[in-house]
């Protein structure tokens, strides 16, 4: 049977030491209003300074939004975009994390008063893209520079739930390592493995084809042999710059396959205990992958050839994929992520919720290779619990 696929991709990317200095050429074309949106992180560390200079040299009148909380609601997400209506813009910088870019990205398509954000949790197609939008990562990361995905948290449902809709993909992306020069440890690992279980994920997919492989491959390298040197050394400008390229090819990866029950199983984490995406996703990523292990070794070996720079080509299939587990999970343990729910203070009596908000993930856990029953999936919550 042939299967067909394909790829959407920001239309500009640009990349390097100095991209954010494009912004000159980028902004000199009849521009009438910018809003920048941000949060209060980013501007604390000044990261916001460099882009406000350059605006500010080519005389464009801009207005900054900045009261974006960290991982947010549907209704947050709302309330930010009403702010944006205000403004009358007719270009969008987004400059932070996930929690930003994916604000922005809502933005772009709901400019006008015909859809709110709760509409698109019900039919994501509906709104198109009305604000060319510029991304510029400050962590590496969710990819969501990348991909057509703004992902908001539903407080009714006690879950996240991602907003599919390619209209949303930045026409413009720039990324420049001096944005993640000085990310925080926690930060930076937390962030580094959920790029890691975009690349992973992506790879091991249902869903994975020629495109998306390509970019997962070249993410996953770039993010295992770099995750601990970008983390735990401040000095290490090169690491980073490989953490951003690879953080941004797993979110090309995530557009033309798709993430597995690794995310699926991680959004009732954050969005009943407010736990940070990257950090549930640590959580989850040996025993999910464990659990696949049996459908998914072939794929393993592969990474591992690809991966390992002085591996054994000789190895088993066996071998080789029990030693890609015990570096997914050495990195988790080397960067002092949490992995357990009980420093969270999840109690036992919450499983079978768990169980039943994780289930209806279903967008995420058909691309799982090995089905996922509830059955699994409580033995899967156990072993975090
Ligand atoms: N759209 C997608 O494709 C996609 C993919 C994965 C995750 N996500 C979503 O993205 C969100 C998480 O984003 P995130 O992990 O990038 O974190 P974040 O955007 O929530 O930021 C976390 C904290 O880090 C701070 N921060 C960010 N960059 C910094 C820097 N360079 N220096 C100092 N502080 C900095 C921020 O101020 C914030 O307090 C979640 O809501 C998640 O569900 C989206
Ligand atoms: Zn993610």
């Amino acid at each position: 049977m042939l299967v067909d696929y394909s790829l959407k991709m920001p239309k500009n990317i640009i990349a390097g030491e100095h991209a954010i200095e494009q912004l000159s050429g980028i902004i000199a074309t009849g521009i009438k209003k910018i809003v920048i949106f941000t949060d209060k992180g980013i501007l604390g560390a000044g990261l916001a300074d460099l882009p406000k200079a350059l605006i500010e040299k080519a005389g464009v009148d801009y207005t900054i939004i900045s009261e974006i909380p960290a991982e947010p609601s549907y209704h947050e997400a709302q309330a930010m975009v009403d702010e944006f209506k205000k403004e009358q813009a007719d270009f969008i910088i987004a400059i932070g994390g996930g929690s930003v870019m994916d604000v922005a990205k809502l933005a772009s398509i709901l400019a006008t008063d015909e859809y709110k954000v709760k509409d698109l949790l019900d039919v994501p197609l509906l709104a198109k893209k009305q604000i060319t939008s510029l991304m510029i990562p400050t962590t590496a990361g969710t990819g969501a520079e990348a991909t057509p995905n703004s992902i908001v948290g539903v407080p009714e449902k006690e879950l996240k739930i991602g907003i599919v809709n390619p209209e949303m993909i930045a026409d413009y992306v720039l990324l420049d390592s001096r944005m993640i020069k000085n990310l925080p440890k926690p930060i930076a690992a937390a962030t580094g493995v959920d790029a890691l279980c975009h690349a992973i994920e992506c790879f091991t997919s249902a869903k994975a084809n020629p495109i998306s492989n390509t970019f997962a491959l070249e993410a996953l390298d770039l993010i295992m042999n770099n995750i601990i040197e970008a983390c735990t050394n401040p000095a290490a400008l090169e690491a980073k710059s490989r953490m951003l390229l690879g953080s941004f090819y797993a979110g090309v990866a995530i557009t033309s396959s798709g993430t597995t029950a690794v995310h699926a199983l991680s959004y009732p984490l954050g969005g009943k205990y407010h736990i940070a995406h990257g950090v549930s996703n640590a959580m989850l990523l040996t025993p999910v992958m464990k659990f696949n292990q049996p459908a998914i070794k072939d794929l393993l070996a592969v990474a591992y050839d690809r991966v390992v720079k002085d591996g054994d080509k000789e190895l088993t299939v066996d071998q080789k994929s029990a030693y890609m587990l015990s570096q997914l999970e050495e990195i988790v343990q080397v960067l002092e992520i949490p992995t357990s729910l009980k420093e969270f203070n999840v109690p036992e009596e919450d499983l079978d919720g768990l169980v039943a908000a994780g289930m209806e993930v279903t967008r995420l856990l058909v691309n799982n290779k090995r089905e996922v029953t509830p059955e699994d999936a409580r033995k899967i919550y156990l072993e975090i619990l």
